[in-house]
């Protein structure tokens, strides 16, 4: 606990973050260099929590907190949500991607979108996509060759993409997944390199400056002054951004949302579809004063995107992952294996929870060991006081999920893999942002209990037909990705089960 601190002799004043314990880093660079380093960057998460529940970084002339205990997760996320807006940072690197869609959009936007794509994940709606989950990874399955040697976190994302596909726009992606795959790894890769970039620092120093301005630039200098905040929405400063591979890359995807989005305005009014992207260009608020509109084509495009995106990507990283666990713990393989089994040869065709009762905790403990999201970023709205200490308006802080998830405190012996941590009776009792993969508050993932569906249902359907073979389970490390993905991919060795 007695890390030494950084503080002292630090070339960047904390202003008034100085009374918050920070982490050892360079003089010149803070903690940039630490937070590039896959190898790195999961450490100094894990430090952080040891350390105390608020701590601080620097990106170079900018100092950041990391709120890194369950108790302050909830104060941010749950009891002052509405003291915070996402940091912008992230909603600058992920507009390309995903627009002014749920993920990154804030205030009346997000709201009223939330407010209509709620229902649409409504468990009783989910209810229906088992079957769609269950084939799509039997179409994948039968596409493999007895013995074949594959990635299996590839295979995953193959699934995860084809089930999105199949259950959000009623199309069938797993023809393309390796295209749109390639893409979103150009994509991700990007958001990745500049997530600790200078230019993106200094992008977001500019966008303070004009925050700070707004009330004193002269009504004759207005017009432009929106215009350029307008223009910094986007990642303008990062030479990156120019970048072809990069821009090609957003195309496919863009392409291939809007050929989707097309073919549904040609059926939507006719109803004759029943898949959620058909939902959201019928959905209309139905609230008093809000004029029952529907969405424009450019809002259900970046709508559209951000499910694509979310809605595949961190469930093929649990998925993998949870794999590889499997593959160290061959107990808990034999346990899966037993529930799998207990399903008839077309595999889970209807969602019984109570059925996949171990498989779904082993899925939880996948997301417990390896978030696929390892840090919420929030910026503060209004000042406001966190753990017994005051911070002003514009502080940028990030929740520490892999911190929380891996803090001796708050899980007993952390790095130990253990599906019965998730028992109902020890769910019950422990703090309710102990466990946040998904994040908590009004902002939690819309697609939650989605993914706690699909995970486990992927998984027996697996299992009751393949037996996975990772002979080099030991050697695979988390790759500080966008997401947190196993680096160099899960090798495996999948061969038929008679
Ligand atoms: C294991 C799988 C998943 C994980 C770990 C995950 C994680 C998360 C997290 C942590 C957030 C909150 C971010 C924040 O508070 O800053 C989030 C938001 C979101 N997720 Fe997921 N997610 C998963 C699956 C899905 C699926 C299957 C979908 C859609 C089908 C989805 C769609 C979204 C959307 C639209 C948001 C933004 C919600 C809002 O701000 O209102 N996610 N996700």
């Amino acid at each position: 606990m007695n890390e030494p601190s950084v503080a002292e002799h630090d070339v960047v004043p904390a202003g008034p973050l100085e009374a918050v314990p920070a982490l050892p880093g360079s003089k010149l660079l803070g903690h940039v260099h630490l937070f590039r380093d896959a190898h790195e960057r999961l450490p100094l998460l894990r430090r952080a929590a040891a350390l105390d529940p608020v701590t601080r970084i620097r990106f170079l002339h900018r100092w950041v907190l990391l709120v890194s205990s369950p108790e302050a997760a909830r104060d941010v996320l749950v009891d002052h949500a509405a003291s915070y807006e996402k940091s912008p940072g992230t909603r600058v690197l992920l507009r390309p991607l995903a627009g002014d869609g749920l993920f990154t959009s804030e205030g009346p936007l997000w709201k009223r979108q939330r407010h209509l794509m709620s229902p649409l994940f409504h468990q009783s709606q989910l209810a229906g996509y088992a079957t769609t989950m269950n084939d799509v990874a039997r179409h994948a399955i039968g596409r493999l060759r007895d013995g074949e040697s594959l990635d299996l976190a590839r295979l995953m994302t193959r699934i995860t993409m084809g089930v999105v596909g199949a259950t959000l726009f009623g199309t069938q992606t797993i023809e393309a997944a390796d295209e749109l795959g390639a893409a979103l790894t150009t994509t991700l890769q990007w958001v990745e390199d500049n997530l600790a970039s200078s230019f993106l620092t200094l992008q977001l120093s500019l966008m303070e400056t004009l925050e700070r301005i707004e009330p004193v630039v002269p009504p004759a200098l207005s017009d432009l002054e929106h215009r350029i905040k307008d223009a910094l929405r986007d990642p303008v400063f990062l030479p990156s951004s120019r970048d072809p591979e990069m821009h090609a890359a957003i195309r496919t995807l863009d392409r291939y949302i809007e050929k989707m989005i097309a073919e549904r305005r040609g059926h939507a009014t006719r109803d004759e579809r029943v898949d959620l992207l058909t939902k959201l260009l019928l959905a209309r608020d139905t609230e008093p004063g809000q004029g029952g509109e529907g969405m424009s084509d450019a809002q259900v495009r970046d709508e559209a995107n951000t499910l694509f995106v979310a809605g595949h990507e961190t469930t093929a990283n649990a998925l993998a992952w949870a794999f590889y666990l499997l593959a160290r713990h061959p107990e808990a393989r034999a346990r899966v294996q037993a529930e799998a089994d207990a399903f008839g040869p077309d595999g889970v065709t209807s969602y019984d929870p109570s059925k996949l009762a171990y498989t779904t905790r082993v899925f939880k403990e996948a997301l417990r060991l390896y978030p696929p999201l390892i840090m919420l970023g929030r910026r503060v709205l209004d000042s406001l006081t966190l753990a017994g200490k005051d911070y002003p308006r514009g502080v940028i802080l990030f929740v520490n999920v892999y911190g929380i998830h891996h803090h001796p405190d708050v899980w007993p012996d952390p790095e130990r893999f253990d599906p019965d941590r998730f028992l109902p009776e020890r769910e019950a009792t422990r703090h309710k942002a102990a466990w946040i993969p998904f994040g908590v508050g009004p902002r939690v993932c819309i697609g939650n209990a989605f993914a706690l569906m699909e995970g486990p249902i992927v998984m027996a359907t697996m299992m009751r037909n393949l037996t996975v073979d990772i002979p080099r389970a030991r050697a695979i490390e988390p790759d500080a990705f966008a997401t947190l993905r196993p680096k160099g991919g899960v090798p495996a060795v999948v061969r038929f089960r008679s």
